[in-house]
């Protein structure tokens, strides 16, 4: 596992934006596995620029998204559909056909994950998956205690993420209770990881993923097995990580 440690957020999406267009251009019909949140926010304005400024090229590239919530259609404007629009595929060149993410009022839950993981596999498999980690070190939505060997699946939220994720809806209440999450498996079978944890809030997460044992009960720990790994953390999110590991680059 790789950890890179930013000054700031604003180079840490730097970082993150500029590990995805290397990965473009080495491959241009990359199959990019793709992450929401406040986190990656900036990421994707990012890449934006750089597809605005020097033309980077979007056209064969494949995407997959992490999850959706369950009951939200791609309509809705807290759905993740809504978020990757308007972060980001309303200003990129990645062709609609292209895109993928889970569908929130799919009847036949279970059809839709296997289907999920179907039309990965169709795809080649995911080249670079990024990440958020939750203050409870989920990754995607495999909340701790997730069954590491699940596929694409239907979680139950965790009290803990329905709070964090409340100041995107009108209240708690609002939040929807489930989602559909690509598992722990659909996620390690991609070729690289980039997971990026910015802000204080994050840094208890980020030490028990990095140095703790390799645990369900912290789903991000498994990373510490990925072959290609790399977590990008500001400052502050890594702020409870030893000394030598809160500047520049290292590997764990
Ligand atoms: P955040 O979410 O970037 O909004 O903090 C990350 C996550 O929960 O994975």
């Amino acid at each position: 596992m790789r950890i890179i440690t930013t000054e700031s957020y604003d180079e840490l999406s730097m970082a993150a934006a500029s590990i995805v267009a290397g990965q473009i251009y080495l491959k241009p019909a990359s199959v990019l596995g793709l992450t929401t949140g406040s986190t990656p926010e900036g990421m994707y304005g990012k890449l934006v620029a750089v597809h605005k400024a020097i033309g980077l090229d979007f056209s064969k590239v494949t995407t997959f998204n992490l999850d959706a919530y369950l009951g939200l259609g791609a309509d809705d404007p807290q759905s993740y559909h809504h978020f990757m629009q308007k972060h980001f595929f309303d200003y990129v060149n990645v062709k609609p056909e292209n895109i993928h993410i889970p569908d929130g009022l799919a009847k036949d839950v279970t059809g839709e994950c296997r289907a999920y993981d179907a039309a990965i596999r169709a795809a080649g498999g995911i080249d670079l998956q990024l990440l958020g980690i939750g203050r409870n070190a989920h990754i995607g939505f495999n909340e701790p205690d997730v069954k590491f060997e699940a596929a694409t699946h239907k979680v139950r939220l965790d009290d803990e993420t329905i709070q964090a994720n409340a100041r995107f809806f009108e209240d708690e209440t609002a939040v929807p209770r489930y989602a559909i999450s690509m598992g722990i498996k659909t996620i390690m079978l991609a070729r690289r990881v980039v997971l990026l944890a910015s802000g204080w809030e994050k840094a208890d997460a980020v030490k028990r993923a990095v140095l703790g044992s390799v645990s369900p009960a912290t789903p991000a720990s498994i990373l510490q097995l990925h072959q290609d790994a790399t977590i990008i953390a500001d400052s502050a999110a890594a702020s409870l990580l030893p000394e030598k590991f809160q500047h520049g680059e290292h590997e764990i």
